[in-house]
């Protein structure tokens, strides 16, 4: 089992602090705007509820699994039923990984892209799974090509896990690639698992849109949403899985059987974020996209590779020649003090690439391009 990916680069941090170096950390994307005092306040008021002490239902209050499929409907005119398409997750990092559990057998096949979120395939590895990893690159516009996979491998495969926005390479998606996906996915009879953590986070006006808008998507997915990063509440753990009825099912199943749910003094304080929805997302969104603005041009101007996503608070950096992504993550935090993510943690196929956060504040962020600059590359 190997460490999860962020641990190792904490432990390397951890060393540059303790030789005394002012780090500038845009390694992990964690938010630093602070949750919105509306959501706190409700949390205040339900922790004192003495029915809020006792265990949770482990698939959520009926309460917040409404105020979701609420959501779902303003945000994507997508409509849920709340009692049989919608479950609560303890963030949506351990619906992910019970996904595995509920669903992968011994010998199933999954299909992951390389470079992703790692816990897809953490997941399939724990349940004895086998995973077959999708190259997402750029002039493939970092998406999945779901011809180059082999028919064997197709009629095998379980699950494929997509996720647009996209972390690490900020890509995002279009109608066109989950419609090719339904399509696949009922060739093949191959679940879908689409994690949407970052629809909150797009600029410019651009609005990601929900796997299950798609003709034929609630047939065949299950898609993972978290509050984490659109309310800025990584810390408290809550998140949910909706769409089709069997999947949920399933899922809430498996977790029934391992977990005991989500404080409700929590669920509480996230139907009001729900609830409150756009009103307290626009003010980060704005915040990420100035950020965003200063760190691509800083890049930019350093000779630094990168496109201007569209969404996520991630900038995905092409290494300068003759650097691979542990060579140039090691010189940003050895000589410049800057702590990113290198693209080949992600999966192979990130080789090449560094990830870096907007998770600081933007004079910190302006000297990063200064303190590059300083650095022969
Ligand atoms: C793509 C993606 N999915 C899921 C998560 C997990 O988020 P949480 O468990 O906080 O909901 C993250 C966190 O970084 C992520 O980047």
């Amino acid at each position: 089992m190997p460490p999860y990916l962020f641990a190792e680069i904490d432990r390397r941090k951890r060393a540059a602090l303790a030789r005394g170096v002012d780090l500038i950390d845009l390694g992990i994307g964690d938010p630093d705007i602070p949750t919105p005092s509306v959501i706190v306040e409700k949390l205040l008021e339900g922790a004192s509820k003495p029915v809020n002490h006792r265990y949770p239902s482990s698939s959520g209050m009926a309460e917040f699994r409404e105020a979701v499929a609420n959501w779902y409907l303003r945000r994507f005119n997508v409509k849920l039923d709340p009692a049989k398409e919608v479950v609560s997750l303890i963030g949506s990092k351990e619906g992910i990984g019970n996904m595995a559990v509920a669903f992968v057998d011994p010998g199933d096949i999954v299909l992951v892209a390389s470079p992703c979120y790692p816990v897809y395939h953490i997941g399939t590895a724990f349940s004895g799974g086998k995973n077959y990893f999708l190259p997402l690159r750029k002039d493939n516009h970092f998406l999945p090509d779901l011809e180059s996979i082999p028919t064997d491998v197709a009629k095998q495969a379980k699950l494929l896990w997509i996720n647009y926005p996209n972390n690490p390479t900020a890509a995002v998606a279009d109608e066109d690639l989950f419609a090719r996906v339904v399509k696949f996915a009922n060739k093949y009879n191959v679940i879908v698992c689409h994690d949407a953590a970052y629809t909150e986070m797009g600029y410019d006006d651009y609005r990601p849109m929900s796997f299950l808008e798609v003709e034929g998507a609630r047939e065949v997915a299950i898609e993972f949403h978290s509050l984490s990063k659109t309310f800025n509440m990584t810390g408290w753990r809550i998140g949910m899985a909706v769409g089709n009825p069997e999947l949920v099912s399933g899922l809430a199943q498996a977790k029934s059987n391992l977990d005991s749910g989500i404080f409700q003094a929590i669920q509480e304080a996230g139907i009001e974020a729900l609830k409150l929805g756009d009103q307290v997302v626009e003010p980060s969104r704005k915040i990420y996209q100035e950020r965003r603005d200063i760190l691509v041009d800083g890049l930019r101007a350093v000779g630094l590779e990168c496109d201007k996503p569209r969404a996520t608070f991630y900038v995905w950096v092409a290494c300068p020649k003759g650097h691979s992504s542990a060579s140039f993550t090691a010189k940003l935090l050895d000589e410049a003090g800057v702590v990113t993510t290198p693209g080949n943690g992600f999966g192979e196929a990130g080789e090449g690439y560094v990830r870096f956060t907007v998770c600081v504040d933007k004079e910190r962020l302006r000297e990063v391009a200064e303190r590059i600059r300083r650095v022969k590359l």
